[in-house]
């Protein structure tokens, strides 16, 4: 559904994404990317989203070209990407924070998303009132509003303890599977990747280093002399 072919951004004389190629075929999967910092994880996820422009190379998504295509086009066409905690409004419910975003894109099953993300017991607090666990589960509800196809998330595990990471990612996969919505989820908890993603690809020095299944990239050598180590 998404193929990226020779892609390269650069910021001044660094060279954040350097011919990278990928593929992902299946929807309702979690496509894991993971490197070192500065690897070019971020940057991928805003050169497929339309954030960073590409020096080339080119984005299609189910055979359309997205290059050069606007943001709010790619929202409109099947990909969104999670929203951060700056964008809540102040002073708005969790359920009208949604409601509003539902209305716009036309989400006809918001129900169904605040069950499957277990929101209930949020649902009618302030927005900003709420535990950062739960807020990061928000960001993924408002991403998934409108039914896109292709979701990104960039670490949204990031600042929370092993058991809510496996909690967000057991959320993923369950919402991967019933929406047929498919994720592709940078993150540094490395254990939550290999367990719940069903392909990873390795980013360092903006060039993809492999992409495979976890077992595969667990266990290739390239893999461990650049960013697992000791820790395969
Ligand atoms: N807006 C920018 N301007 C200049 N350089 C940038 C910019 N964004 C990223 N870079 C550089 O591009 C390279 C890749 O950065 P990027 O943020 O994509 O890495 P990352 O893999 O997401 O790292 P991290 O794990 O720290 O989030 C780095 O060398 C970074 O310093
Ligand atoms: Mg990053």
């Amino acid at each position: 559904m998404l193929e990226i072919e020779n892609l390269c951004v650069s910021y001044g004389s660094v060279r954040a994404l350097d011919d990278v190629n990928l593929r992902m075929a299946s929807s309702g999967s979690l496509h894991g990317i993971i490197g070192p910092n500065g690897a070019g994880k971020s940057t991928l996820m805003d050169a497929i989203t339309g954030r960073a422009t590409p020096t080339r190379g080119r984005v299609r998504m189910n055979g359309v070209d997205l290059t050069g295509r606007p943001v709010a086009w790619r929202r409109r066409h099947g990909m969104a990407r999670s929203f951060q905690r700056t964008s809540i409004f102040a002073g708005l419910s969790v359920r009208e924070q949604l409601e509003l975003v539902a209305s716009q894109l036309g989400e006809r099953d918001l129900q169904g998303i605040v069950d499957a993300l277990d929101l209930g017991a949020v649902y009618d607090l302030p927005a900003d009132s709420i535990a950062y666990g739960d807020q990061r589960r928000i960001d993924i509800a408002l991403s998934l509003i409108g039914h896109p196809k292709l979701i990104l998330l960039d670490e949204p595990a990031a600042g929370l303890s092993t058991v809510e990471t496996v909690s967000l990612f057991e959320h993923l996969s369950a919402l991967a599977r019933q929406r047929g919505v498919s994720a592709i989820v940078v993150e540094h908890d490395v254990d939550a990747v290999f367990r719940f993603c069903e392909q990873i690809t390795v980013l360092d020095l903006g060039r993809v280093v492999t992409t495979g299944e976890p077992a595969q990239v667990r266990s290739d050598s390239r893999v461990i002399a650049a960013y697992l180590g000791s820790a395969a």
